[in-house]
């Protein structure tokens, strides 16, 4: 199927062949990986467009000309890990300039806020981006950067982009978007007026648990400037292995995630009625609170609309916490999420651990709290292991 109302090649079709071309040297379909830091010069300053991996690699720019393409934005930038992308986008910032934060972002955003840039002369406010008075009153003369993750990791809280772009339009502030959660088959912030889109692409986008990355894709002609500039200077890239496991994994993106969050919507509608399970959240459940907004926002690239494949679950006791952990067969419990294989982590302990205990309890994030990332297996197995395991 197309995307509807666009004159290219739908979404699944671009995954598959966007940076893939062959490669013009040998023929070779599958792309090279260019294991080498330099490039041979014919004289001083005359190449062939390659001097030094750190400032351009080939395989790096076949990986970002592919995720580029797949959010929709002019430039995509690769770096080593989620982190480091969000490292550089906060070193896009000028001293004095205040950012606004979502307030329940994931845990190592939170700590390098907290941790490491509050260290420098810039200002960061932490508010609930769906109270829209709350981030009106947050915003101020020097604010710069509004830094959404949209669904929230791990309540699942639904941000609406479109509606925040409105309140800040006109102003001279960028607004980022973290769509690792979504992964671009599931949601494209930048259709929906975010100028920078963020990803850790050690999840969905990598898909099978084996590498560390991270990008930003924008538009914005100042802020490919400033990356431009950050990525070759401050070096934090990946190597051209790692970009060349993204550029084949994102080909089964639209695959994957699909199914992926097929057997999620499954899954949870199961949890919401077992009686062992206080509270199963999941934005595609008719009772989460934004359900209305994460239909509308969250859309395949066929305009229907998708939920993910993370779901929380509040267990109630950290006994009862504990006793599904160990009886757990195919979830197994480990940090990181968006894989072919199910997963099963307790944020408060682990993705959440550096956040202070009062401040998780107010958001929610509790210790008896499990998140499930739901793989590709085949979703009655996923159901006879939490059958069992809650049993
Ligand atoms: C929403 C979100 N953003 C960013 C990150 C950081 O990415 P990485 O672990 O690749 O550094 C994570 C990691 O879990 C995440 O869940």
């Amino acid at each position: 199927m197309k995307d509807p109302h666009k004159n290219q090649p739908g979404f699944a079709t671009r995954a598959v062949h966007s940076g893939n071309d062959p490669d013009p040297a040998t023929g070779a379909v599958s792309p090279p990986i260019h294991l080498t830091s330099t490039f041979r010069q014919e004289g001083v300053d005359r190449h062939l467009g390659y001097d030094y991996s750190r400032a351009v690699n080939p395989t790096r720019s076949r990986w970002e000309a592919n995720l580029a393409d797949l959010e929709g934005g002019a430039r995509a930038f690769a770096f080593s890990s989620g982190m480091a992308a969000i490292t550089a986008l906060f070193q896009c910032l000028n001293a004095g300039d205040h950012v606004v934060v979502g307030h329940n972002v994931y845990g190592g955003t939170h700590r390098l806020i907290h941790h490491v840039f509050h260290r420098l002369p810039l200002e960061f406010t932490f508010v609930d981006c769906s109270d829209e008075d709350h981030l009106r009153q947050a915003l101020q003369a020097n604010t710069r950067l509004l830094f959404l993750e949209t669904p929230t990791n791990p309540l699942l809280e639904v941000v609406d982009i479109r509606g925040i772009q409105a309140l800040v339009d006109g102003r001279d502030i960028w607004m980022a978007v973290d769509n690792t959660f979504m992964s671009p088959y599931g949601q494209r912030p930048l259709e929906l007026g975010a100028d920078i889109v963020i990803h850790s692409s050690t999840k969905y986008l990598g898909g099978h648990s084996d590498v560390l990355g991270g990008a930003l894709i924008t538009s914005h002609p100042e802020l490919i400037d400033r990356l431009g500039m950050i990525q070759k200077s401050a070096g934090a890239v990946p190597s051209p292995f790692d970009c060349w496991l993204l550029l084949r994994s994102t080909k089964t993106l639209a695959l994957r995630v699909q199914k992926q969050a097929d057997n999620a919507h499954q899954l949870a509608r199961w949890c919401a009625e077992h009686p062992a399970i206080e509270k199963t959240i999941y934005p595609g459940l008719e009772h989460h609170p934004q359900h209305e907004l994460a239909s509308r926002q969250q859309r395949t690239p066929y305009g229907e609309s998708i939920y993910g494949s993370m779901i929380s679950l509040e267990l109630g006791t950290v006994a009862r916490r504990d006793r599904f952990f160990s009886r757990l067969k195919l979830f197994t419990l480990a940090e990181s999420l968006g894989g072919v294989e199910s997963l099963v982590s307790n944020p408060f302990v682990m993705t959440h651990g550096s956040i202070p205990r009062a401040e998780k309890e107010a958001l929610g994030i509790t210790e008896s709290l499990v998140r499930l990332s739901v793989g590709v297996e085949e979703v009655d197995d996923l159901l006879a292991d939490l059958d069992q395991a809650l049993a």
